[in-house]
């Protein structure tokens, strides 16, 4: 019965510290990360060019393996093949700038959920 008990009891504790954390991070992040409204012209290409990704994947882009994110198509195509959500992750290399956010990876997933628009 004890046993049993503590079991409850870490259950109930688990649940508890899920549920603080989840409260958290939709305060810290789901309130300040925008993801309605998202759109090629004004959120995409200023973001790739403020977070410093043109320096490599403009055209020609040798230094970017050919990876080009200076046009819509070309970053619609990756986008919609997921190349962007997991090549993000590891990118720019270091120590170049810092890869893009998690909101600013939000907004690009919410603008391919939208279709990938040229707007
Ligand atoms: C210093 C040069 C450089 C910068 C800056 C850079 N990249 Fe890259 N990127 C590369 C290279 C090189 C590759 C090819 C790497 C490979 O195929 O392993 C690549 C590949 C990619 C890919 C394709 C990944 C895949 O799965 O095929 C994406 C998407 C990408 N970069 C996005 C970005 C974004 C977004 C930024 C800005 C936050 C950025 N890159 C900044 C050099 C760069």
């Amino acid at each position: 019965m004890a046993k049993l008990l503590l079991v409850f009891f870490g259950l109930g504790v688990t649940t508890l510290f899920a549920g603080c954390y989840y409260d958290v991070e939709q305060e810290l992040y789901g309130a300040s990360c925008d993801t309605n409204a998202v759109t090629y012209s004004g959120t995409v290409a200023p973001m790739l060019q403020a977070n410093g990704c043109l320096g490599c994947h403009a055209a020609p882009a040798t230094a970017g393996n050919n990876i080009i994110l200076d046009n819509q198509s070309s970053i619609a195509n990756l986008v919609q093949q997921n190349r962007f959500i997991s090549g993000a992750d590891r990118m720019p290399p270091s120590p170049s700038p810092p890869a893009l956010s998690d909101c600013n990876m939000d907004k690009l997933r919410a603008w391919a959920n939208a279709g990938a628009p040229n707007n």
